[in-house]
């Protein structure tokens, strides 16, 4: 392992992806043969926090147990409807004291920070043991959009994991970096549309020379991903209840896993036009179990899309309007995120944007982990020679 590593981490509402910088050369680390990790953490019975991919694999078996997005909420003020609407979905009770939240899960109580800690902690042991040795320092992403307390949230999130944070990066410069947009000199105008799995970013950035100026930024804090999965997952359930009468949703463990296969399934989709949907034990009906067995077509979810990818569009156009830009104005567009993995995506951006300035990375998942590991050659004794990243980058 390179002396004095720093770790550059993309902290994201459902997965997190962290790396190191070895030479020039940008190393990911992996999660169960995965470059992403999953954002979760499970409260066992007894023992710590559990996080990343075992914990993803309790949403089958203790999905109570079990927290999801805790991005959303943290630095967030109790009293802020995003915490309403967080408390709403969670399986478990969200609490406020005084200024901050608590979570209680079983006879215990954590604050969103300790949820936050037990990611890093997970990211930062995964990158120790690849790396063979101790590491004590991280870059961390957040959204330009982040709440006033986010960031001090972050950094005291990340003292639990026992990182020292040198520098929060906004995302979507992390994410022009990581597709080559700082490759051009001139001054030119940029759109960073960032589909993850909580929210969808757009942020219009000038970038004149080396520096990145974000002028804007409009988005949906309510769609990505996870939305696009609950879609799918809500139709299969009203298809259930109008056939059967039976309300998949009535027990907690196998609505879990139904959204958890609708996941699987929907990325699978991004491949193939049809993909097989199989879940034992699913429904009752005629008082006895059934199983699930069909195929689901791109194109019947696409259609249960279609209002999904209308807020899209409309999120674009209103980042647009904050810039002042009209769409010819923009010069290159970058679509980033896991979700912009999703044909339908690339298809709504390609239409708004037609010609060649729309640009995909091919890992568009870790494009904002690969930015920031990038960023990290900023730091350390030697300051190493990653040719932009000497200046300020932002401003
Ligand atoms: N191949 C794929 N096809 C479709 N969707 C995918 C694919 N790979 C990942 N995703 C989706 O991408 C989402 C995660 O994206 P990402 O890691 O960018 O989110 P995030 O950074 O955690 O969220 P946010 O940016 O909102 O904080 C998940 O909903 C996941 O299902
Ligand atoms: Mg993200």
């Amino acid at each position: 392992m390179p002396s004095d590593v720093t770790l550059g981490i993309d902290f994201g509402t459902s997965c997190t992806s962290a790396g190191i910088l070895i030479g020039d050369r940008v190393e990911l680390i992996h999660d169960g043969g995965d470059p992403v990790i999953p954002s979760v953490v499970y409260a066992p019975e007894r023992g710590p926090l559990e996080a990343g991919r075992p914990a993803q694999a309790r949403l089958l078996s203790d999905p109570a147990c079990v927290i999801r997005s805790v991005k959303r909420v943290l630095g967030v003020a109790p009293a802020s409807p995003l915490v309403r609407s967080y408390a709403a979905a969670a399986p478990f009770r969200v609490e406020a004291s005084g200024d901050h939240l608590t979570f209680r899960l079983r006879a215990a109580r954590y604050a969103p920070e300790q949820i936050a800690g037990a990611i890093l902690t997970r990211v930062r042991e995964l990158a120790e043991t690849r790396f063979g040795g101790p590491i004590c320092k991280a870059v961390i992403t957040a959204s330009v959009a982040a709440a006033p307390g986010y960031r001090d949230a972050l950094v005291r999130a990340a003292r639990i994991a026992h990182l020292d944070v040198l520098e929060v990066v906004p995302e979507p410069i992390a994410g022009a970096l990581a597709v080559g947009l700082h490759g051009e000199q001139a001054e030119r105008k940029l759109l960073v549309c960032d589909f993850g799995g909580g929210t969808f970013d757009v942020s219009a950035l000038v970038q004149s020379g080396l520096r990145f100026t974000p002028v804007a930024t409009a988005g949906d804090e309510h769609l990505g991903g996870d939305d696009l999965d609950l879609e799918i997952a809500e139709a299969l359930a009203g298809l259930i209840a109008r056939r059967t009468g039976y309300d998949v949703h009535r027990d907690a463990v196998r609505w879990s896993e139904v959204v958890f296969r609708c996941e699987m399934a929907k990325r699978q989709l991004t491949a193939q036009t049809a993909v097989p949907f199989a879940m034992r034990e699913a429904y009752v009906a005629a008082g006895r179990w059934h199983h699930l067995d069909f195929t689901l077509e791109r194109g019947w979810v696409e259609e249960r899309w279609t209002p999904l990818f209308e807020r899209v569009a409309i999120a674009i156009y209103d980042a647009l309007r904050r810039a002042g830009w009209r769409r010819d104005d923009v010069d290159q567009v970058a679509m980033i995120g896991g979700s912009a993995l999703v044909p339908m995506f690339q298809r709504t951006i390609a239409d708004l944007f037609p010609g060649p300035r729309v640009v995909l990375p091919a890992r568009a998942d870790v494009a904002v982990a690969i930015g920031t590991v990038l960023l990290t050659a900023r730091f350390g004794a030697e300051r190493r020679a990653v040719p932009v990243l000497g200046a300020p980058l932002w401003t």
